[in-house]
């Protein structure tokens, strides 16, 4: 067994961790394929946050069986959010799946891998101590670099899987993250996005996430920092002063609202009502002028009103922020909310939905539009896939732009003029001086 196809699914916590075990398949001597095709054994990394993710997976897993038919020795493996679900099927007759393997089984994974290919093993104990913090991922080339400062959650919010599928909150300690930033830093990568479920509630010792986001400050050949996604009750003053006060930290931050209705927000278990969000905002606000803000929106909560509907719709309306996930309530499994009576259609749902895209969409588009004939300062990224004379990279603020190729290598800073702008992207043109033609000489 040598070759190890990974594919994952989900959110960025889930591709940091693909990354985390790509590192210890290849310090153990595995080597990672682009095609399950060409593997010994394939990995699906998956998300169970929503029921329609569930079932992508499992379509996929679909495909993995007909490739299996085709070579029994393939070892099919799932790892992530859906191993608990998915330990069941390991026993069914039809033997598709031969390792499941939860979000704290990672370290062990190729031996788990090699005990696979004899019978099927299930590794989904959740363990409260597993970290990973002393493993190097092999982060994927580019100019950005995840760095995963805290596994799992203990919020509890009552529609949501993850503190069943992660298990309890654990942060990784300041000096195994400040290592890590820089390391990243030193391999090339310009920006760091710290990741965590809760990930403004990491805490380790006597430091808390004001004093990380200090620490990466200062640490040489680090551009620029993001973190995602930070929960709306551990946004104290002492986060908010970092921000305002580490030049790195990027004005953009995420900050899932859900609902914006107090009775929801109570019923969904947030801990903080709409006065206390408004206040997070200001706080913001004041500190990072200009700061963007983008969120989650979960439509048709249990007992979700047209009234409480109204009160989220009104809310983005008058808060106004640049973008927003916004996603049909799915009742999953374990979670409190799993045994409530369903009270909003699947059809009121979808009506709830395209309500909030189409007034989101509008918004977006204004605020972009504020932007033409503005200076950004873009982090290049790379060549455009459509189109190879642009470069493409993200503003300080987060949004995506795309403009003439100026010969700025990737990880380096673009000057650009927004001159036009889509629905998600803005368009821009290169503020760079044209270096002076070089002298030709012709002949002597
Ligand atoms: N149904 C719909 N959306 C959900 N999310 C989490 N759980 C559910 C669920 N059961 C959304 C939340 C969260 C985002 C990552 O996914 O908005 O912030
Ligand atoms: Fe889920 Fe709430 Fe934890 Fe976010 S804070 S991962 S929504 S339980």
């Amino acid at each position: 067994m040598k070759r190890v196809f990974l594919e994952t699914y989900g959110c960025q916590m889930n591709v940091a961790d693909s990354e985390l075990m790509a590192g210890v398949l290849e310090r153990a001597g595995l080597e990672l394929v682009a095609r399950p095709e060409d593997a010994d054994a394939v990995i699906l990394n998956t998300c169970a946050i929503r029921e329609h993710a569930e079932l992508r997976v499992l379509g996929r897993l679909g495909e993995f069986a007909r490739l299996k038919r085709e070579n029994p020795a393939l070892i099919v493996g799932v790892a992530g959010c859906m191993a608990q679900h998915l330990r069941k099927k390991l026993l069914e007759s039809k033997r598709v799946l031969d390792l499941v393997v939860g979000p704290d089984g990672y370290r062990d994974l190729p031996n788990l891998l090699l005990r696979a290919a004899g019978a099927p093993v299930a590794e989904i104990r959740l363990d409260r101590d597993e970290t990973y913090g002393d493993l190097e991922p092999k982060r994927d080339a580019g100019v950005r670099a995840w760095v995963t400062v805290q596994r799992g959650c203990d919020k509890f919010c009552t529609y949501c899987v993850v503190p069943f599928t992660r298990g309890r909150e654990r942060s990784i300690p300041l000096v195994d993250l400040v290592r890590q930033v820089e390391h990243a830093a030193s391999q090339g990568f310009r920006e760091i996005v710290f990741l965590g479920q809760t990930v403004n509630s990491w805490r380790h010792d006597s430091h808390d996430f004001s004093d990380l986001l200090r620490a990466a400050n200062d640490v040489p050949g680090v551009r620029r920092i993001r973190f995602t996604s930070p929960h709306p009750s551990d946004m104290t003053d002492r986060v908010l002063d970092a921000m305002g006060s580490c030049e790195k930290v990027m004005p953009h931050v995420h900050l899932p609202l859900q609902s914006g209705s107090d009775r929801i927000l109570t019923a969904m278990n947030r801990t903080y009502d709409m006065a206390r969000f408004r206040e997070v905002v200001e706080g913001l606000r004041s500190r990072v002028p200009g700061i963007a803000l983008s969120t989650d929106i979960i439509v048709g909560f249990p007992g979700e009103t047209e009234e409480d509907f109204e009160a989220t719709s009104a809310y983005m309306r008058e808060t106004r922020f640049d973008s927003a996930f916004l996603f049909k309530y799915s009742a999953r499994p374990d979670t409190r909310a799993f045994k409530w009576p369903e009270t909003v259609s699947e059809e009121e749902k979808g009506r709830r939905l395209t309500l909030l895209i189409e007034q989101q969409m509008g918004i977006g588009a204004e605020i972009n539009d504020t932007l033409l004939g503005s200076e950004v300062e873009v982090l290049v990224e790379n060549i455009s896939h459509r189109d190879s004379s642009q470069l493409y990279g993200k503003s300080r603020d987060f949004k995506t732009v795309v403009f003439g190729n100026d010969g700025t290598p990737p990880g380096d800073l673009a000057r650009v003029r927004v001159v036009g702008t889509t629905a998600v992207t803005l368009l821009g043109e290169s503020l760079k001086t044209p270096a002076s033609s070089p002298l030709v000489s012709i002949g002597g």
